[in-house]
């Protein structure tokens, strides 16, 4: 039922209106000729309204209701703090997805509630003339705006919603916890470092006469075997192909070439190698590489070439790194607005 379709005199009472959702005088008169001061009338309008007792069953249905938002106000307290406690005590994803649930639902369901079923509707109408304003009708109508408010009366909720924002915070944190510490310097370093002895992935040098001409084998430093962001390719190719900047060449000894194997487009590990054409592709996007001109992008989405990692070839036949790659690897994102 609309409050346009509410009765107006003598219904029955909602739990907000006191017993008069709507008030509806008419203004004076002119045909019964009796003149009636506005101001006063007004006052003692609104007065009647502000003062007329709910019945006792709009008093329980409203209690009712208001132990119902209570109740949700409290499920997303005590949620968002199990959340918080779930998450220090190491966490569990499908609880807490459930507790995050419970947290904002119960609290949404608490706010529609109160306000659809205690805040009240009261349309009051007052005619007015006079442009000033009665003592005794701003007095009344402060009073009145109060009560209306549907706050000051109702102590228990306003303590349980701030309890629930508690809550609310609490779980709000875990996220924030979630992200952990910044990555710092860690994005631009590897942990190959000058002397780092290449080996492969079962941790043991690689010696120079294991990899024959067209091969490519993925290196690591020593002791960082299986690193996402140490893995890299060694690849042999004839020494005269290769087309090196000066610096670069000295870091390809006998034709024993190593880049990144950390596509620079999206991260993917680059692990496909045509011999014939000496390019490196990518299995995620195709992107491809030309091994003898440094790595360079030829065709594909990735736009950077893969950074060389300098390395030396020892007496005894194994290799060791002269420092870290150059530059990041992976995707280009990281060099960005460097
Ligand atoms: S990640 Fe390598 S081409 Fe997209």
């Amino acid at each position: 039922m609309s409050d346009m379709d509410r009765p107006t005199d003598g219904g029955p009472a909602g739990p907000n209106d006191g017993g008069n959702k709507h008030a509806h005088d008419r203004p004076n008169d002119p045909a019964a000729g009796t003149p009636v001061d506005e101001g006063a009338r007004g006052a003692d309008h609104v007065q009647a309204l502000a003062s007329r007792p709910p019945s006792a069953e709009a008093r329980g249905r409203e209690r009712r209701t208001e132990l119902t938002v209570a109740a949700s106000f409290g499920v997303t307290m005590l949620s968002g703090f199990a959340l918080l406690a779930l998450y220090a005590l190491g966490g569990n994803p499908q609880l807490e997805g459930v507790l995050l649930a419970l947290c904002l639902g119960a609290l949404g369901v608490g706010i529609v509630i109160w306000a659809h079923d205690l805040m009240p509707v009261t349309i009051l109408e007052e005619p007015r003339k006079r442009l000033g304003s009665d003592p005794t009708l701003v007095a009344s109508f402060t009073d009145s705006l109060q009560d209306e408010a549907g706050f000051s009366r109702r102590t228990l909720l306003v303590r349980m919603l701030l309890g629930a924002f508690a809550g609310l915070g609490a779980a709000l944190a875990v996220p924030v916890l979630s992200l952990g510490p910044a990555p710092g310097e860690t994005l631009y370093r590897t942990p190959w470092r000058q002397g780092s002895r290449v080996v492969g992935t079962n941790g043991e040098p690689v010696r120079a006469d294991s990899l024959p001409v067209g091969g490519v084998l993925t290196v690591f430093p020593e002791g960082h075997a299986g690193s996402a962001d140490a893995q890299t390719l060694l690849v042999r190719v004839q020494p005269q192909l290769l087309e090196l900047g000066p610096e670069a060449s000295g870091w390809a000894p006998s034709g024993y070439v190593a880049y990144s194997k950390l596509c620079t487009h999206a991260g993917c590990p680059v692990g496909l190698y045509r011999a014939g054409t000496h390019q490196l592709v990518c299995p995620c996007h195709q992107s491809t590489f030309d091994v003898l001109r440094g790595a360079v992008p030829t065709a594909g989405p990735a736009a950077r070439a893969l950074p060389q990692l300098p390395i030396a070839l020892q007496p005894d036949g194994t290799f060791v790194a002269l420092g870290d790659f150059p530059e990041p690897v992976g995707p280009s994102f990281w060099n960005m607005g460097v």
